[in-house]
């Protein structure tokens, strides 16, 4: 069986193929870059428009699959940003209704899960989701995956682009486990004054981004905020985090999403939960952004469990929240 999945939700158009050996047959990533500046949606959709017809070609012929071979089409239809998503959901629902093939909804966060699970080989973890649209913990129970806690304003990864950008040292992207606020954290030392905020289980980011751009109008040095914003920020997800370990008894720690490229961060959890006796094992850089190949794999899991989506029902859902999907497949998969 030949799963072939799209994900579409922010940066990266990506299709990927999967055989139920859980086999990567192709994973093929278009990725939007900006010249300046953050994501606008208005610019990546008509890039994602223009290479997606090539995209499924390339990952088709990469597998040497043709489509009457492919059992189902998973598609991300959420959460993420709409002009995207649309994009993503107009070619499978083009393709599962030209090619008569069955189509299956997944969530782009659960897909974060999934991948992360299958790889690092840790079956019932607790869970840290951050990137650039997310920040939550989360972990199963009775059913469904269940948010512990998350942010209370903007992601952890988009405050620390932004961050980068208000000061210059974009473009933010991880490069060899570093984002731009880590290089520049480099030599710099903790300075008091700026907000370490959890409230309850939740995080906050937006009142340390307004404090440590006032700091630096008022003289301090980027070197000494960057590494002040990165402890704080990390710090406070990684408390989260803790606190949830402890709260359900978990034994395992994943990191996921786009941040989990982070050399610091991946250090940071693995020593809190060899403090709890909990076992961590990073995800491989390559898959903790946004790839096809997550988006097949959650897809195969949902379709061997009977989740499918009539094409003109196949809408997208900006605000999908990873606690609203159905996970029966949680201990019979990968
Ligand atoms: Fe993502």
């Amino acid at each position: 069986m030949i799963v072939l999945g799209i994900e579409s939700t922010a940066h990266t158009f990506g299709v990927a193929l999967l055989d139920d050996q859980l086999k990567v047959l192709a994973d093929v990533r278009k990725q939007y870059v900006p010249k300046s500046g953050g994501i606008l949606p208005r610019e990546v959709a008509p890039f994602f428009s223009q290479v997606a017809g090539a995209a499924v070609r390339e990952a088709l012929g990469a597998a040497g699959v043709r489509m009457g071979e492919v059992e189902a089409i998973a598609v991300a239809l959420g959460p993420g940003m709409g002009p995207q998503l649309r994009v993503g959901a107009s070619v499978a629902r083009a393709l599962a209704a030209y090619y008569g093939k069955p189509l299956v909804p997944v969530n782009h966060a659960v897909a974060h899960i999934e991948v992360a699970r299958w790889l690092t080989g840790l079956k019932d973890p607790i869970v840290l989701y951050v990137a650039g649209g997310n920040t939550a913990v989360i972990s199963y129970a009775e059913g469904r995956y269940r948010v512990f806690g998350e942010t209370l304003d903007l992601p952890l990864g988009n405050a620390l682009d932004t961050f980068a950008r208000e000061v210059g040292i974009a473009p933010p992207y991880v490069r060899e486990g570093k984002h731009a606020v880590d290089i520049c954290a480099e030599g710099g030392e903790f300075v008091e004054g700026l907000p370490y905020v959890v409230k309850g289980q939740d995080s906050s980011f937006s009142g340390l981004l307004t404090a440590a751009l006032k700091a630096l109008r008022g003289g301090a040095a980027l070197r000494d905020i960057c590494f002040t914003f990165r402890e704080i920020a990390y710090s406070s997800v990684v408390e989260v985090l803790e606190r949830g370990l402890a709260l359900t008894g978990k034994r395992e720690v994943v990191l996921t999403g786009g941040v989990a490229a982070s050399a610091l961060l991946n250090e940071k959890l693995s020593l809190m939960a060899s403090l709890h006796g909990a076992q961590f094992r990073p995800i491989p850089r390559s898959y903790a952004g946004d790839n096809g190949v997550m988006i097949a794999l959650t897809g195969m899991a949902a379709f061997k469990w009977g989740q499918r989506v009539e094409p003109r029902r196949a809408t997208i859902r900006q605000r999908w929240r990873v606690d609203q999907v159905p996970v029966p497949w949680y201990y019979g998969f990968p």
